[in-house]
Formats: C-alpha cells, sequence, structure tokens
C-alpha cells in the first residue's frame, strides 16, 4: 500500500513539477495500448531456445533468410522464415575451465558473468562474419566463415573491442572493415570509443580533459552523409550513451547525487588522428546533450533509426528512462531527432571547461580554422587540409580542450511522443510503413523490462500505441529487436530464448470497425476480413490511420449478438457481461432504448467488462443492449433482457435444489457433490484472500483492475461497501435455512469464456492451482473483488446452499472464513435463480 502511495506522491509532485515548468504534464502525453494480448492469446509466433541463456545479439541477413544469434557459449544460425523449424546450425563457443576458474577468482558470479557471452556478431566481409565474446572476463574476438559455421584456429585479442562485463553498456559497428565499438572495456578502465582492425585505430582523448564520463553506451549508428554530399562531406558515426554531467544541468539533483544525463556523440569515418597532437585519437569527437523530457527521463535505454534514402532526411527514435532519484517509480519517455537537429548543435557553440571555477561555461572566444571537430570537407581540402593529420596545431589543441558543445539536442517538436508510467522501455526498433492514404508512417516495436512489446504508430506530433503484446510468459527484459521485411517478422531477445512474431496480425480485428480503429498501417479492411496490405491487393481496401474512424460502410464482421435471458429476485445483485476488447473503448449501455447513465446512479455501475446491477428493483426489468463506443463508431457487442422477480417463490431453496440437482441421480451426485466441494475449497480460498485484502483496504472510488501494467482499465464500480453489505446480508441470513446444510457450486450454463481483463489471475476451473500466491499486483491493487463478483455473478458457477463446517483452510486464519461467508450468504439467492434462466432468444 505505502508503495502505492508513493507512486502516487511521486507522480503527483512530478505532474506539478511539470506544469510548474512549463513541460506539457504527463498525463497529456500519456497513451493507452488499444488492444492487450497476453502470451495464451499468441498467434503466429514461432520460438527459439536451447540449452542456454542470453540471446542478446541479433545480426539478420534478410536477403539470405538467416538470422544470426549470439548467446552465452554458443552462435546460433537460424532460418529467419521460421526460427523455431529445426534447421539451426550452432557454434559452440564456451569459455575453457581455466579462464573459468580465472573469472571466479576475479570474485566474478559463475552462475551469470563466467561465460562467454557473445557481444559483437556482425558481417565481416563477404565470406566472413565477426564476433567477440566476454569469455569469462577475458573477451576474444573470431572472425566466422559463414558457410562452414564453424570457430577459426586462430581467435583474435578481444580486450580492446569487446567489455568485459556481460551487462555492461556496448554498441559496436564494423564499417568498411573497420570495427568501431564504444563501451567500458575493463572496470577499471575508462570508457572509450575505439576503431580496430583498421590501419589507424583510434581512441578517445583522456587528459587533460577525459571526453567520456562513466558513459553506459546504447547505440551507435553510421549516417553516409558523403552520399552526393555536395561540400565533399565524410560518413559518420553518432553514439548514443548516458554519462556522468560535468556542466551545471537543468535536473534537480539533491547534492548527495551525481547528474548523468542523455548524450549523442559523433565520429568521422576518415579521422585518422593528429600527426603529433591527437595522435592516434579522434580529431572529429564532438558530443552534446540531449534532452528528451528534462528533468526526468535522463536514461538512455535504445536508439532506433530510420532514413528515407538519403541520409538528410534521418530521425533516431529514442527509449528514456527516469533518472535515478525516482527510483520507486517506473516510467519511460520516447523522443524523436531529426539529424538536422543534432547537426545544429555540432554546429553551435562550445562549452569549455574553467579550470579556476570548476565548471563548464558557453566558450565565446575565437574559434580557429578549419572549424574544430569537423570533418574533411572539400572546403578544408581546397585549403591543403587533406586528411586530419594535415590539421593546424590549434585546431587540434582545441578539439582536445572542447570535446562538449553548448547547445542541446531538443526533440521535434519540443516534446517527447509518448511518456508511459509504469513502463520500463529496454529496447526499441522502427520501421516505416506506406499506408493506403500514401503517407509514410513510422511504426515503433518497443520491448518492455518484463516481456512485452509495445507496437506504436507516429501520427504527425503524436503516437497510437495498436497493442501491447505479452512475447514472453516469464517476465524478462526485451535485450534486443529486430525487424524483417522480407518475413514481415520481429525478432525478440531476451534470456530465454528468440521469439519471432509477426509485425501484425490483421485477423485479430474481426470487424470493419476493428481493423481501421486498431489503425495499424500493416492492415486494412477488404470487404470481409481485415488483411496484411502486404500481401493484398490495394483495389477497395479501407484503412484510415490518421482518425482511425473513417471508410467502414458499417460494423459490418460480426453478426447480430444472441440475446440472453436474465432472471434475478428483488434485491440481487446481477452482472451483464460485456466484454470491451479494445482499452480504448467505452462501453455504453441502453435500456430499453434510451443510455443507461453511467455514474451517478447508485444501483447501475458500468464497468470495462459489463453492467452490474446491485440491489436490483422490479423497474431494472428490461431490454438491455451494451455497446463499444470509439472514435464516435458504436458496435453492438451484447444483449440481455432482465427481469426482475418481485419476490422469492416460497421455499426457494427447496424449489430451485430440484431443478437444478434433483435429476441427477445417487451416483452422480455424489461424484458431483466430491468435485464441487474441491472447487468450492479452491474458490473460498481465493475468493477470501482476494476479498479479504480489497475489503480491508477501504479503499473508495475507482478501481484499478488487477493489471499493475500501464494499460490497466478501470472499472467504475463501487465495492468498497462490500464489508457494510455484507454485515447487513449477514443480519438477514438468519431467515434462510439449509435442510443439508451443504454448499455446492455447479457449473452454470454461463459461456465459460473469461471476461475479466485481469488475464494474469488464474480462473477457477480445474486443474486447481496452488493457492494464491499473493502477487506484487495484489498487495496495493484492490482489483480483486470485482473479479471475483464476475466470476459469482457472470454466471460461471451457481451456488446451491451453504455448507455449515467452516471453510478452513489450515493456510488461511479464521478471519478469511469469515470474510468468505459474508460474501457466500450475500451471493446465495442470487445464484438460485440464474438456473430459471437459461433460455436464449
Ligand atoms: C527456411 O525455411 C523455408 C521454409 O521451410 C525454406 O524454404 C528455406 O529454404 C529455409 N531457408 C534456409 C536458409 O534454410
Ligand atoms: C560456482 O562456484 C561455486 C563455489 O564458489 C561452486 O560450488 C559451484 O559449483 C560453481 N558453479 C559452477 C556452475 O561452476
Ligand atoms: C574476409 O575476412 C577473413 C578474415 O579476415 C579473411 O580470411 C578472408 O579472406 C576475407 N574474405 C574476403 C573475401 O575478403
Ligand atoms: C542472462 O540471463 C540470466 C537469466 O535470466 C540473467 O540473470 C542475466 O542477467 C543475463 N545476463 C545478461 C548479460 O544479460
Ligand atoms: C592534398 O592533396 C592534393 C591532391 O591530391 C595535393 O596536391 C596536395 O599537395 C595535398 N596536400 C597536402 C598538405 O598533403
Ligand atoms: C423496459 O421495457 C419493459 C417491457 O417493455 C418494461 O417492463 C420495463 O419496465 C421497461 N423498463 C424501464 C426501465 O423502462
Amino acid at each position: 500500500m505505502s508503495g502505492g502511495t508513493d507512486h502516487l506522491l511521486a507522480a503527483l509532485f512530478m505532474a506539478g513539477v511539470a506544469s510548474a515548468m512549463g513541460y506539457p504534464s504527463t498525463t497529456d502525453l500519456d497513451a493507452t495500448p488499444r488492444t492487450t494480448v497476453t502470451f495464451d492469446e499468441l498467434s503466429g509466433v514461432r520460438f527459439f531456445s536451447m540449452h542456454t541463456l542470453n540471446y542478446s545479439t541479433l545480426l539478420l541477413e534478410d536477403d539470405q533468410g538467416i538470422l544470426y544469434v549470439g548467446a552465452r557459449g554458443a552462435i546460433f544460425a537460424l532460418n529467419s522464415s521460421d526460427v523455431a523449424d529445426g534447421s539451426h546450425r550452432t557454434i559452440h563457443w564456451e569459455a575453457s575451465p581455466e579462464k573459468r576458474m580465472d573469472c571466479l577468482q576475479k570474485g566474478k558470479n559463475n552462475k551469470t558473468e563466467c561465460f562467454n557471452h557473445v557481444r559483437f556478431l556482425q558481417r565481416l566481409n563477404s565470406t566472413h562474419l565477426y564476433a567477440c565474446g566476454t569469455y569469462a572476463f577475458h573477451p576474444l574476438c573470431a572472425a566466422i566463415d559463414a558457410n562452414r559455421f564453424e570457430l577459426p584456429s586462430h581467435f583474435e585479442e578481444g580486450k580492446e573491442k569487446c567489455p568485459y562485463d556481460p551487462a555492461r553498456g556496448y554498441t559496436g559497428l564494423i564499417v568498411d572493415g573497420g570495427l568501431y565499438t564504444a563501451t567500458r572495456y575493463e572496470f577499471r578502465s575508462l570508457p572509450d570509443i575505439r576503431r580496430n582492425l583498421h590501419q589507424r585505430p583510434l581512441k578517445t582523448e583522456e587528459s587533460p580533459l577525459h571526453w567520456l564520463n562513466d558513459a553506459e553506451f546504447v547505440a551507435s549508428v553510421l549516417v553516409q552523409e558523403s552520399k552526393d554530399s555536395p561540400v565533399g562531406d565524410d560518413d559518420k558515426i553518432y553514439y548514443f550513451f548516458t554519462e556522468r554531467a560535468g556542466e551545471e544541468t537543468t535536473s534537480f539533483y539533491d547534492k548527495s547525487q551525481v547528474a548523468r544525463v542523455a548524450r549523442v556523440a559523433r565520429v568521422c569515418k576518415s579521422d585518422v588522428g593528429g600527426k603529433k597532437i591527437l595522435q592516434r585519437k579522434w580529431t572529429s569527437f564532438m558530443k552534446a546533450r540531449l534532452v528528451c523530457y528534462i528533468p526526468y527521463y535522463e536514461v538512455l535505454r535504445s536508439v532506433g533509426s530510420l532514413d528515407a534514402g538519403n541520409w538528410a532526411s534521418t530521425v533516431f527514435y529514442a527509449a528514456f528512462t527516469l533518472s535515478a532519484q525516482w527510483r520507486t517509480m517506473e516510467a519511460s519517455a520516447v523522443c524523436r531527432y531529426s539529424i538536422s537537429a543534432v547537426q545544429h548543435a555540432f554546429e553551435g557553440p562550445y562549452m569549455e571547461y574553467q579550470d579556476s571555477a570548476r565548471k563548464w561555461s558557453r566558450y565565446d572566444g575565437a574559434v580557429p580554422e578549419p572549424r574544430p571537430g569537423s570533418c574533411i570537407t572539400d572546403h578544408s581540402r581546397r585549403k591543403g587540409y587533406n586528411s586530419s593529420q594535415d590539421l593546424p596545431n590549434s585546431v587540434l589543441d582545441f578539439v582536445k580542450l572542447h570535446p562538449l558543445m553548448f547547445e542541446e539536442v531538443k526533440p521535434a517538436g519540443g516534446e517527447p511522443l509518448l511518456v508511459k508510467k509504469n513502463v520500463a522501455y529496454s529496447q526499441l526498433a522502427v520501421d516505416r510503413v506506406q499506408a493506403l492514404d500514401g503517407h509514410y508512417y513510422d511504426v515503433l516495436f518497443m520491448g518492455t523490462g518484463d516481456g512485452w512489446i509495445h507496437k506504436a504508430v507516429v501520427v504527425g506530433s503524436g503516437i497510437h500505441i495498436v497493442d501491447e503484446v505479452q512475447v514472453f510468459r516469464d517476465p524478462q527484459p526485451v535485450e534486443s529487436l529486430v525487424i524483417s521485411h522480407v518475413q514481415r517478422s520481429l525478432y525478440v531477445g531476451a534470456a530465454s530464448g528468440i521469439m519471432q512474431v509477426p509485425l501484425a496480425s490483421c485477423a485479430r480485428y474481426a470487424s470493419c470497425y476493428d481493423c481501421i480503429l486498431a489503425r495499424d498501417p500493416y492492415c486494412a479492411w477488404d470487404g470481409r476480413a481485415c488483411r496484411p496490405t502486404a500481401t493484398t491487393a490495394s483495389a477497395g481496401l479501407v484503412q484510415d490511420i490518421q482518425s482511425g474512424n473513417k471508410g467502414c460502410r458499417s460494423s459490418s464482421g460480426r453478426g447480430f449478438p444472441t440475446w440472453k435471458n436474465r432472471t434475478v429476485l428483488q434485491g440481487d445483485d446481477v452482472l451483464l457481461p460485456c466484454d470491451q476488447r479494445s482499452n480504448l473503448a467505452r462501453a455504453v449501455w441502453l435500456l430499453n432504448g434510451s443510455q443507461v447513465p453511467g455514474a451517478g446512479q447508485d444501483r447501475l455501475r458500468v464497468g470495462v467488462d459489463g453492467l452490474l446491477v446491485t440491489d436490483t428493483l422490479p423497474q431494472h426489468s428490461g431490454e438491455y443492449r451494451c455497446y463499444s463506443e470509439e472514435r464516435g463508431l458504436r458496435t453492438l457487442l451484447a444483449a440481455y433482457s432482465l427481469s426482475v422477480l418481485p419476490e422469492l417463490p416460497r421455499g426457494p431453496t427447496a424449489a430451485a435444489r430440484p431443478h437444478a440437482a434433483s435429476q441427477t441421480d445417487g451416483d452422480v451426485k455424489v461424484a458431483y457433490v466430491s468435485a464441487i466441494v474441491a472447487l468450492v475449497v479452491l474458490c473460498a480460498v481465493l475468493s477470501a484472500v482476494l476479498l479479504y485484502m480489497s475489503c480491508l483496504e477501504k479503499r473508495k472510488g475507482k478501481y484499478v483492475l488487477g493489471e499493475p501494467r500501464p494499460a490497466s482499465v478501470e472499472l467504475q464500480t463501487v465495492s468498497a461497501n462490500c464489508l457494510r453489505k455484507g454485515r447487513r446480508e449477514e443480519e438477514e441470513e438468519e431467515e434462510l435455512t439449509y435442510p443439508d446444510g451443504c454448499l455446492r457450486i455447479i457449473p452454470g450454463e454461463a459461456p465459460t469464456a473469461p471476461t475479466s481483463p485481469v488475464k494474469e489471475l488464474p480462473t477457477v476451473v480445474p486443474p486447481l492451482p496452488p493457492p494464491p500466491p499473493l502477487p506484487a499486483e495484489l498487495t496495493n491493487g484492490v482489483g480483486a473483488l470485482p473479479n471475483v463478483l464476475r466470476k459469482m455473478n457472470g454466471n460461471s458457477y451457481m451456488l446451491l446452499q451453504q455448507q455449515e463446517e467452516p471453510l478452513a483452510s489450515p493456510l488461511y486464519s479464521a478471519s478469511f472464513t469469515e470474510e468468505l461467508s459474508k460474501i457466500l450468504e450475500k451471493r446465495k439467492h442470487t445464484q438460485l435463480v440464474e438456473k430459471l434462466d437459461e433460455s436464449s432468444v
């Protein structure tokens, strides 16, 4: 509970600070994934896993149809059309026992660290791949013949190419045969951007200033600025990382904390270092601060880039998480940067470190020529500077002391595309898709720290999250993401394996409305079904990425739902289930054709999965229709005819029991009863725990159902009165008698489809799950109660009689049982009558 309050306070504080500083409030930028797909609902996915872990390094060769995977102690070559087809090839590359022993003696963990984690895997030339592994804190690299796919007899030293530590931030590229890597290689060494496998190996400068401070690298991107360059510019490699800030920052750090900020740096490909000054060092290193949503989001997690065929159109998408001082919260921000914004910073004024004041400030003095840090262009060549070795000392001295730019790189539009609470994005990949309207849309795939993928389409300066998909059953960070256009797949690497997921699952959208509301640029409606645009002739297809609601003639696709009858006794509660498939849809209920008020009406509560009528009165009878309303489109989802009987027929238990039970004969009955008793005990235990927690929370107001996930949906049900009601019912209970004093539950006629959005919670059906482990999501969430109500009222079970013996389980104390009896008492006659309404029109 206190955790929840902390979060709330922190959120309020953040929102307050944000608006005070003129930043948009985070809620404006929050987006809820339209649909939620849990692991069990996945379709068309393929999973690859062998007897190892950490499938973190992916190299896709789409034209060859091969996905190479660097894992712990192995490299795999998988068929990219189906990673699980069993045709994979394997290179076993384990660290030797001696090196593992050394590693252990260095005090490293032999369960996670003292292995050969393959961290680098790229194409070296037409015949060979290049791979580096941590080799139990003793990095090695190897050129691997891709056809033979076996380890060579000769290895290369890896200590300047690959980090020792498997968890250290690291990025690397092979460009024209040169190996460009950035990391902190050894624990004691300084972070460094290096070039190896090149006649002119280069490093960053360490004195008198460290160009990099405790940098944690995330990504590197080659931008081919030499292509068709009118000024004879050079290709550049951009680096993205988080580092300790030397300069004053706009962040609020308490003094004990060292500010860390996100940065972008770059070097020129043709840099060969200086002659005397900056010998074997970069002469083109420049870095600038990368701002997303200060002062909060400073930890860079992942960067994806795209261009439209020419470098000037390059955009970078970057995912950030909260800075360390907000460690009690989880949240992410996503920003987009244009290459011109980055260049603008690099062309602006420099910062300079004032030794006397011991701080960085803007440098306004004279700047030597050619401009320090720039690549060799035609302009410099005309002046006789053919390479970086020709640069005058004044320029190199200046470079040495001015690695940092004064201007910050600001996101496109001045603000994040997205700020998302309760999510830590760990990876981001980006694709560009041409929609039927002719426009290109950027689609982001964002992997979370707990194994989900959010797919989002960027529309103008906003973002729409099409869905959130749980790709791993066991929560684990998504460590790599690669998109294949040929296979139309996304490969997701994580600790337990590689998951191949289709870029789009259009068939999930069952109606035209559903298909266009999804706003998935990969999908369109063809008149009968929602289909992938890539494989369907575009004539007659309907799609609306811009506004998500135009083009359908009707909500065609689904038939009219069948009418269902419900009969209850006055005073009972009844739930009319109506599952909203979209998290963005609003449920609209019509009673006899006019709208049921959502709020303000005591006895009618509209929730995400149905309409709850409590304490029914005869005037609640009528025809109920449930619609889903989203972006102005209405779809009928369910229709009920509810009859509220004014009073209990005489001898209610006697009347109902024969109906339900007396038809079953002796033996069957016994079997039934024993099965049922088992069920009851389970149900009781589960309900008791959930109820106990919910009721004790005494929380009033809105329920956040179950999931701690950001997409958690809200049920506007106020059930904080469960204790009060329970008590009242307890008093009334005396009037009712139970001839055989036995509580039984038998399966009702209800559809067994789970209506709960709390998909992680076990449903109460055999085989019996273990007693609820009180997962973290329940400790602050009230969530449980409506779920229980739903289960019981949604007709999945019918309660016959109350058992007199206490339903005590050795696991739970008497108070749980008491709570349980209260709720069961309250429910009992409701359920009795439900057997009467099996008829459907
Ligand atoms: C991958 O699998 C597909 C379909 O089974 C097959 O046609 C293709 O040849 C395989 N590719 C490789 C590289 O083995
Ligand atoms: C790890 O080291 C411990 C001793 O520190 C040893 O007992 C254990 O067997 C080692 N595990 C492996 C997998 O080598
Ligand atoms: C590719 O690189 C490897 C390792 O350096 C080398 O042995 C091989 O000859 C190269 N192949 C080509 C075609 O250059
Ligand atoms: C490898 O996987 C294990 C098991 O999930 C995890 O604990 C460890 O952090 C992973 N290591 C790396 C370097 O990803
Ligand atoms: C630069 O290259 C040009 C043409 O290749 C040559 O004439 C000139 O002498 C070179 N300058 C230096 C400083 O090497
Ligand atoms: C709805 O219509 C039914 C039948 O026409 C009627 O019995 C009932 O009272 C109506 N309910 C309301 C709330 O108007």
